[in-house]
């Protein structure tokens, strides 16, 4: 049976024939390497967060303090990783978060049908954000047989909303993610020093201009008068929603409802009361809000108060490890972010199945030597939180 650890095996008997890895494996590496690549504005928006980004940094260095204590004399030679979400059976537990600006990370401009040639050739699912750079139909075809889930920024005009949301459905997506955390941009020094804000330049809104409330709205081909469409998009973007909303979003769908950035023990017990499917605990990777605790360390009390709701989680995942402690905690599935837009930059499709496969290998080999052969294994063992 196959493994994801066998790709140390594939990079190393390459090595025996004088081929090294063409991405680094590790985060350090890649980051250096895509900051070369990328163009300046579009890499200070991804690598960039709000305020002094020690939110964001905690999120990847709370991670260290911590811990799985290994168990042995465990058969670990074959090992599952794969999991139930929503009704799918998912070969991993890995998903790729939903970001923004995918499609500017490749060359060409369409990173978001790279990211998704990415899900097709690795089977982890992806999570189309509402705001792309070819429309969530295209992007949705180019899953392959991977499943997709569809990221919603709720609108204020109920119709848009309504249309994105059916859209969705008709193109197949298994759940809605909404977005939660971002009805206002949250403060971005590398993004305002610059003045830089890519949907007021027009760019990633494929989604709006292809639909057909948004081309009422602007009463014309968006495309043949950007100023108006964007001021259109900016007028619309970002309601702000309440729990009062949770009814009439249940009515756009009968999909799986997952409620993204959802943080606290009450607002979990109250999603749930609602009938919300999902939790996906997450700070947006520390560009919202720059709040000062770090998501890992709010996800226990996440999982606590969810029960037997699944819990997405995403934030300064940055390596295999930390995939398998996000898990060790509680997570059901578990979203990588700016690493796979970084492989998107270095190398199309071909860089994020790199970063996906090196994030799944580590995961299945700390998995393999720490005696957990299995995802149950590995939560029923939990993860120790080190003092500090
Ligand atoms: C994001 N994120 C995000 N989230 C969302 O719900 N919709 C979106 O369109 C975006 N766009 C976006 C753009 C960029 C450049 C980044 C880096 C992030 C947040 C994303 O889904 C996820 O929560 C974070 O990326 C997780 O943090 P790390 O692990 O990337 O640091």
């Amino acid at each position: 049976m196959p493994h994801y650890g066998d790709y140390q095996t594939e990079i190393y008997f390459q090595g025996l024939r004088g081929v090294l890895p063409k991405y680094p494996v590790d985060f350090a590496g890649l980051l250096a390497r895509a900051q070369a690549a990328m163009s300046p504005s579009t890499l200070k928006y991804v690598q960039g967060g709000c305020g002094d980004e020690h939110t964001q940094d905690a999120n990847a260095s709370a991670f260290k303090h911590w811990g799985l204590i290994p168990r042995m004399m465990v058969d670990c030679s074959a090992r599952d990783l794969s999991i139930d979400l929503f009704g799918m059976k998912l070969p991993s537990p890995l998903f790729m978060a939903p970001i923004g600006v995918t499609g500017l990370c490749t060359q060409d401009g369409h990173g978001d049908l790279a990211a998704a040639r990415a899900a097709a050739a690795t089977g982890v699912p992806m999570v189309v954000s509402t705001l792309t750079n070819d429309p969530l139909e295209d992007v949705a075809a180019a899953l392959g047989d991977t499943p997709g889930m569809f990221q919603l920024y709720t609108p204020k005009d109920p119709e848009l909303a309504a249309s994105l949301v059916s859209r969705a459905e008709a193109a197949g997506y298994k759940a809605i993610v909404v977005t939660l955390d971002t009805w206002v941009t949250g403060w971005r020094p590398r993004d305002l020093n610059d003045s830089n804000f890519p949907q007021l330049r027009g760019h990633v809104l494929e989604n709006y201009f292809s639909d057909p409330r948004f081309r009422a709205m602007v009463g014309k081909d968006p495309k043949s008068d950007l100023q108006t469409s964007v001021m259109t998009w900016a007028a619309t973007f970002g309601k702000v929603l309440t729990w009062a909303d949770l009814p009439w979003l249940r009515s756009l769908t009968k999909l799986p409802i997952v409620l993204k950035g959802i943080c606290h023990p009450d607002d979990v017990r109250r999603a749930k009361d609602e009938g919300v499917d999902g939790i996906y605990c997450s700070n947006h990777g520390g560009r919202q809000a720059n709040g000062g605790i770090a998501a890992i360390d709010m996800l226990p009390g996440v999982v606590e108060a969810a029960g037997d709701t699944p819990v997405l989680f995403d934030s300064g995942i940055r390596s295999g490890s930390d995939v398998a402690k996000a898990l060790a905690i509680g997570a059901t599935a578990v979203g990588v972010g700016r690493p796979y837009s970084y492989g998107l930059a270095l190398g199309g499709t071909e860089g994020a199945v790199h970063v996906l496969r090196s994030l799944l290998a580590e995961a299945d080999l700390l998995m393999a030597v720490d005696g957990f052969p299995t995802i149950k294994a590995l939560r029923e063992a939990g993860a120790v939180r080190l003092p500090g």
